[in-house]
């Protein structure tokens, strides 16, 4: 089992999307994959429309006041599980911030999957921001997966990302966490800018940079609205062929460790 975290301080590049879409389509592949929906603005959770749900989230589990495997709910598509969040996980981060393990909490909530290999692998939906439940998904992750919108800041952003993990590295709470993996979102092929953002990004993240590009596509936006996945929504359109695509290198550059 593998716990990725979907990971960027910044809001609005494409996490929650490719959490659900790369989820989904590794699901369909045969993969086991829980999706923890770590934001207290539940978007992932709207993207299976459970939203509605109370009582349901990481929260009573990371404060110990429940066991974790009480909240894994099933989804329409078999294989994919979520953990879906609601406002409480912003009250579980002050609650976490007053303990002396609060960097390593979420780890620590996570140990009966590792234990039990119940998943392939386990995708964490960041919040765009560096507060404890972020730290907490750094702390806890194999690895990261970084979206990052083709704009014109998106080095800005990468570094300063990169500078978060290193700060959980020296803090000791995870030595191994990297980014694996840069996911290109929101390309527009009409403009030049987000085919240079790509090259850029490319020239200093080499082969840590997927082949597949997201593009901009109005169907990846309106999906959620739906509480659908891409798949469901619109199966055959160009946002799930390049999520289906992405899954397909997923699975080849986890080749090694899958069973
Ligand atoms: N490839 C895409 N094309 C068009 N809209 C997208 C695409 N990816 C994401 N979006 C939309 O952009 C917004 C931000 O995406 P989201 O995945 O929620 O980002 P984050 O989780 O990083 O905040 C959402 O409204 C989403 O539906
Ligand atoms: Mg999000």
């Amino acid at each position: 089992m593998k716990i990725i975290a979907l990971a960027n301080q910044k809001g609005g590049v494409g996490k929650t999307t490719t959490a659900v879409n790369l989820g989904c389509a590794l699901a369909q592949r045969g993969h086991r994959i829980l999706l923890i929906d770590l934001d207290p603005q539940a978007n992932a959770t709207s993207c299976f429309g459970m939203q509605d749900l109370e009582g349901e989230s990481l929260y009573e589990p990371l404060l110990r006041e429940a066991p974790i495997a009480d909240k894994v709910l099933p989804t329409r598509l078999d294989k994919m599980f979520i953990i879906p969040a609601d406002l409480d996980l912003a009250g579980a981060e002050i609650e976490i911030a007053r303990g002396p393990d609060h960097l390593t909490r979420l780890s620590e909530t996570l140990e009966p999957f590792r234990a039990d290999n119940a998943f392939d692998y386990i995708f964490l939906d960041c919040p765009p921001s560096l507060g404890i439940l972020m730290t907490n998904a750094l702390a806890a992750a194999d690895e990261l997966i970084t979206p990052i919108q083709c704009e014109f800041f998106a080095l800005e952003g990468l570094a300063k990302i990169v500078r978060v993990i290193e700060q959980v590295r020296k803090s000791g709470a995870n030595d191994r966490v990297e980014i694996a993996g840069i996911v290109m979102t929101m390309f527009d092929g009409r403009t030049n800018l987000s085919g240079q953002v790509v090259a850029e990004v490319r020239a200093h993240f080499s082969d840590r940079v997927y082949d597949t590009v997201i593009p901009r596509t109005v169907r990846l936006s309106e999906a959620p609205s739906f509480g659908k996945s891409i798949f469901e929504y619109d199966p055959n359109g160009p946002g799930a062929r390049a999520y289906r695509a992405l899954a397909d290198e997923f699975i080849r550059r986890h080749a090694s460790e899958t069973t």
